[in-house]
């Protein structure tokens, strides 16, 4: 398996769009095993493959404290969703940066399994906000963007301060 590079905003990559993946191969499998690597590596739950560059609609995610509930999602799409949660979010793509943001409470999801078969689950809590935070990522779109401007400065200058202390 190999470490991908994980985009780091404000990338204009991350901007991309993803495409459906029309056969699920070994190639994809490769992906996936390695897309879980990446993300169980960075301490992250969820990543997309748009966030390393891939255009792919491809999703990996583990919400659980000991790495025991891997999730992968291809062609994800929500059927339904139900209520209102409002939770701290963070991403792989914007380390340090911790916002709240509204997300559906309850979801209904379809998409195809590593395997290429097709199923349907339901998600709730962290699970439902991590489906939703990733796809969004599939669309070009980003947690900050569901922010207020003000909140939306404030995590770009969190950024650019981490960042400087990355550097000295
Ligand atoms: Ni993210």
């Amino acid at each position: 398996m190999t470490l991908l590079n994980v985009l780091q905003f404000p990338d204009s990559k991350l901007r991309k769009k993803a495409d459906p993946v029309s056969v699920v191969d070994d190639s994809v499998r490769k992906i996936v095993d390695d897309m879980f690597e990446t993300m169980y590596h960075q301490g992250g739950v969820g990543l997309a493959a748009i966030q390393v560059n891939i255009q792919k609609r491809i999703i990996v995610m583990d919400v659980s404290e000991n790495h025991s509930a891997p999730l992968c999602v291809i062609n994800p799409e929500i059927i339904s969703r139900e209520g209102i949660q409002h939770e701290a979010e963070g991403c792989l793509s914007f380390p340090g940066v911790y916002e709240t943001v509204e997300r559906a409470a309850k979801i209904r999801l379809k998409a195809l399994d590593r395997q290429g078969e097709t199923f349907e689950m339901d998600a709730e809590g962290i699970l439902a906000i991590c489906i939703q935070h990733e796809m969004d990522h599939l669309q070009g779109i980003l947690f900050v963007d569901h922010l207020s401007r003000l909140k939306q400065e404030r995590a770009q200058k969190k950024l650019q301060k981490l960042k400087r202390r990355e550097l000295t």
